[in-house]
């Protein structure tokens, strides 16, 4: 049977993307594996979000594409958001890849790999002509990492142009997957073993469907039987509503965790990155949430050296991360992204300046990260196991209600 090797990069929706690609394959024949050199076919999914995440597809790309002729008849995908950006110029820079699918098109990625690999392979003769040799879309556990969690996009793309972001131009505008398409998608999931679903889309809360918004949504699949969890990120903090926390706060079924970037805690920057909130926007959007799920973890995203972020200005950022106490956060240098409305704004911070004011920033928050985990020490947490962890001698891995990773060894 034909094999396929699969290299993700970047965000939660692009491992999406790759599963739902792995599967359309798998329907085809195709079965997972785990060394590219004996694949025939490999796919590497990119991400644009930052430089650095390009360059690092680029040179793996690179490295499949000159191993490749050695291999003779391996085929080199690249598909999502750095597929999108280049496009066909791709073949041209790597010789090599064969196909390059953006991530616009990934809704309708089954019509991409039905023109490449039709449904029904004919395997000769012998089996009285032409017989439909794929698997089922659900991979054994043995294929997948985990049996237990899944995620389902339920939005694709953003409105919000963010001056520094890449997004709306790889992705496109915002769409809402069809209702009915959430709920189907989750019962198959369920009926497969899946106990965990977490909704994804670059902007949630925008969720919008012939009328059904999203905390509509989530009390309505919250009704599921069989579903033990339900998460969703991203939330944009200006569409995070009241409304939004009452349905989480009134079921058991939402995992206790709010992901709610922030991105930095100056006013002025705020206003120039185009993210419609203030800082004491965003502290009393904290409070409301923490008044109605005084457990619940919350998570960020913060970026440093946005173009003309002073030191005081940094410090203010920093404030507001003392303030906050997130639980984790994710933290990054600003990366210039062509096209975007702030690669014209003139930066005025040295490469050295931004990445001492990363360092103080991941030493800040890895300090109350740490405090926040001491303070669970002795704490009885509910976990969902998900996966056997390879490398610590096979401990166990899995996530508490909230959004700590933990890990059990025995
Ligand atoms: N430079 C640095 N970080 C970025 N992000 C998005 N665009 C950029 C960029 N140009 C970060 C934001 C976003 C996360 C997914 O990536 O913090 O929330
Ligand atoms: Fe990018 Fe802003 Fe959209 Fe998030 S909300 S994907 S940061 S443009």
């Amino acid at each position: 049977m034909p094999s396929v090797y699969f290299q993700t990069f970047g965000c939660q929706m692009n491992s999406a993307d790759s599963d739902e690609i792995r599967a359309l394959l798998a329907e085809r024949g195709f079965l997972p594996c785990g060394s590219p050199a004996e694949s025939d076919l490999i796919v590497v999914n990119t991400c644009s979000v930052r430089e650095a995440a390009e360059r690092r597809a680029r040179s793996r790309i690179a490295e499949f594409a000159s191993a490749k002729r050695a291999r003779a008849g391996q085929r080199l995908w690249v598909v999502g958001c750095m597929a999108e950006r280049l496009g066909d110029k791709l073949k041209e820079e790597i010789p090599g890849v064969d196909l390059v699918i953006g991530a616009k098109r990934m809704e309708r990625i089954g019509e991409a790999i039905e023109a490449h690999f039709p449904k029904g392979i004919d395997v000769g003769a012998d089996t009285g002509g032409v017989a439909k040799i794929g698997i089922s879309r659900h991979l054994p556990p043995i294929f997948s990492k985990t049996a237990v969690t899944d995620f389902v996009p339920v939005m694709r793309g953003c409105d919000n142009y963010c001056a520094y972001c890449i997004v709306p131009y790889v992705r496109g505008n915002e769409r809402s997957v069809p209702y009915e398409s959430v709920e189907s998608a989750v019962k198959e999931k369920v009926d497969a073993g899946i106990k965990e679903i977490t909704f994804l889309g670059q902007n949630v809360n925008s969720y919008n469907y012939n009328g059904i918004d999203f905390p509509e949504l989530l009390s309505k699949i919250a009704e599921t039987s069989g579903l033990a969890r339900i998460r969703f990120t991203t939330s944009h903090p200006k569409d995070c509503t009241e409304r939004l926390i009452e349905v989480i706060a009134s079921s058991g079924k939402f995992a206790s965790h709010t992901h709610l970037p922030v991105q930095a805690g100056s006013d002025r920057i705020l206003s120039l990155m185009n993210r419609k909130y203030t800082a004491s926007r965003y502290r009393c959007l904290l409070d409301m949430i923490r008044t109605r799920l005084p457990r619940a973890d919350i998570t960020s995203d913060i970026m440093v050296g946005f173009p003309t972020e002073s030191d005081a200005e940094f410090r203010e950022t920093l404030e507001l991360l003392r303030a906050a106490r997130f639980t984790t956060a994710f933290m990054f240098a600003y990366s210039k992204r062509a096209g975007t409305a702030a690669a014209s704004m003139e930066e005025g911070i040295s490469q050295a300046e931004k990445m001492a004011r990363l360092t103080e920033l991941i030493t800040l928050q890895t300090e109350i990260t740490r405090e926040i985990y001491e303070k669970a020490v002795g704490e009885e947490l509910e976990v969902l196991v998900t996966e056997r962890q390879q490398k610590r001698d096979l401990a166990w891995m899995g996530q508490d209600a909230g959004c700590k990773r933990v890990l059990i060894s025995c």
